[in-house]
């Protein structure tokens, strides 16, 4: 039911509600309180619209700013590493630091290197970061701000969103990564994107004065110094910063979209959204690699001969790639973990489970897909989670994907074993049969196994 309590009829999602569903779900993976591209898109929209910008403009800036962190799943795996640390609260924490102030890196480092680590390993790791640091973080950026310009584009937009997330960590005085860009090299939309992004950090850590203070001290090394002033302007608007609270804050931040370049999607774009959300999940760690793809392969091949008609299996093929888009929430440190898991832990992978459906819900024409995808870990006999459903509560989509992601799960690599091959894959899941599986689907399976060519 919409708001006013009339039904829905909408058919079509909208694109700015469908690519605010996907920043939520990198605000998880940048360790960021939800809302972060959000309220950065509300900063950046107001900034844009003091600057005189033409809608066309002000709608590619909205895009830019919005998707500023798409390629941030890109490096989780390598940061995990590189620290032996959760890296969502090292990158969480780096966004308050100063990078051209030596003092402020160097105590960064220290505290997030090796935390839970012996002080000889937490030692090893801080000179390694210390005497590679510099290559090190241009690596970092240049992965995350390529991968981040290859998702926009992948998702229909321009040139000039995909060179706005790019060069998002230039510094106004060249100092800034991954090229050095300079001055008014540098896009405006990410000048404005990462003037946003500090200023939502500090507002969140601290107060709006922080906030305002962090800018003012920033001015012309991170910042453009005639952009600063314009922020100092509007913090002067009590209703500037209103704006960034949480409640409504979707609804007023997608009302800054200009209206004649309002995009409604149709079933050809929603495809390649689940599929470009599905790449932005499997690229976080090397094991999860192409998982979601061939997860949404097996259930097509499944549902096919169980009978499911055209539409839904397309339906289907988009729940399977989109079902583990809540593993965004989870850290490297855990799902890359080489030994068994402990207790705590295996909560905190639990919990993906949950957000695949808190993420999925958030646009409006993928409620049905959020219920399904959210299940695909529940079992039969009632001892899956996330709510422990019983058989005749799982419909038969969500075993569809269940028995798909199971398959892939076991005969693909893992952190601490190798690929099992799949006529042991089979023989393992036949047991499941009846607690985790559906027999039809385990059927339909055994069945399909020998078109899809496997090593
Ligand atoms: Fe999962
Ligand atoms: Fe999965």
């Amino acid at each position: 039911m919409a708001e006013n309590g009339t039904a829905d009829t909408r058919t079509h999602a909208s694109l700015a509600e469908i690519v605010g569903a996907i920043s939520f779900a990198l605000d998880l993976t940048e360790g960021q309180p939800a809302g972060h591209a959000l309220r950065c898109t509300w900063i950046g929209m107001h900034v844009g619209r003091e600057l005189g910008l033409d809608d066309a403009t002000l709608t590619d800036l909205y895009y830019a700013v919005l998707l500023k962190d798409a390629g941030c799943s890109s490096n989780a795996a390598r940061l995990w590493e590189l620290y032996g640390a959760d890296e969502r609260l090292v990158k969480q924490d780096f966004k308050t630091v100063d990078t051209q102030n030596f003092l402020q890196l160097a105590r960064f480092v220290f505290r997030h290197a090796g935390q839970t680590e012996d002080l000889r390993s937490k030692l090893r790791r801080v000179l390694y970061l210390g005497t590679s640091g510099e290559n090190l973080a241009t690596e970092l950026v240049q992965t995350r701000c390529e991968r981040g310009a290859n998702i926009a584009r992948k998702l229909g937009f321009n040139h000039a969103v995909a060179a706005g997330i790019h060069s998002l960590d230039e510094h106004w005085n060249g100092k800034g990564r991954p090229e050095g860009l300079k001055g008014e090299e540098i896009p405006l939309f990410s000048r404005i994107a990462l003037l946003a992004q500090v200023v939502d950090v500090f507002f969140q850590t601290g107060s709006r004065h922080a906030a305002l203070a962090e800018i003012k001290r920033r001015r012309g090394t991170w910042f453009d110094p005639t952009l600063v002033p314009i922020v100092e302007r509007l913090g002067k608007e009590p209703e500037f910063w209103e704006g960034l609270r949480a409640e409504g804050l979707e609804s007023r931040v997608s009302a800054l979209e200009p209206a004649p370049f309002h995009t409604e999607v149709d079933e050809d774009r929603l495809d390649s959204i689940a599929e470009v959300f599905a790449t932005i999940v499997d690229i976080k760690s090397p094991y999860t690699h192409d998982h979601s793809r061939r997860v949404s392969l097996y259930a097509d091949g499944v549902a096919e001969e169980l009978g499911l008609s055209a539409e839904r299996r397309r339906w289907l093929r988009r729940g399977a790639l989109l079902h583990d888009v809540g593993k965004l929430g989870v850290s490297n440190h855990i799902l890359d973990k080489p030994g068994r898991l402990d207790e705590d832990e295996w909560k905190a992978v639990r919990v993906h489970a949950s957000l695949t459906g808190e993420v999925l819900a958030r646009v409006f024409h993928f409620q049905d897909i959020a219920t399904t995808a959210a299940a695909h870990h529940e079992r039969l006999d009632g001892t899956g989670y996330p709510l422990g459903l019983r058989e005749p509560e799982i419909s038969l989509e969500t075993r569809i994907i269940t028995i798909a992601d199971i398959f892939d799960a076991i005969t693909a690599a893992r952190p601490y074993r190798g690929p099992i091959p799949v006529p042991e894959a089979l023989e393992i899941m036949q047991k499941e049969v009846g607690t985790a599986i559906d027999a039809r689907c385990m059927q339909a399976l055994r069945t399909r196994v020998p078109s899809w060519a496997m090593d």
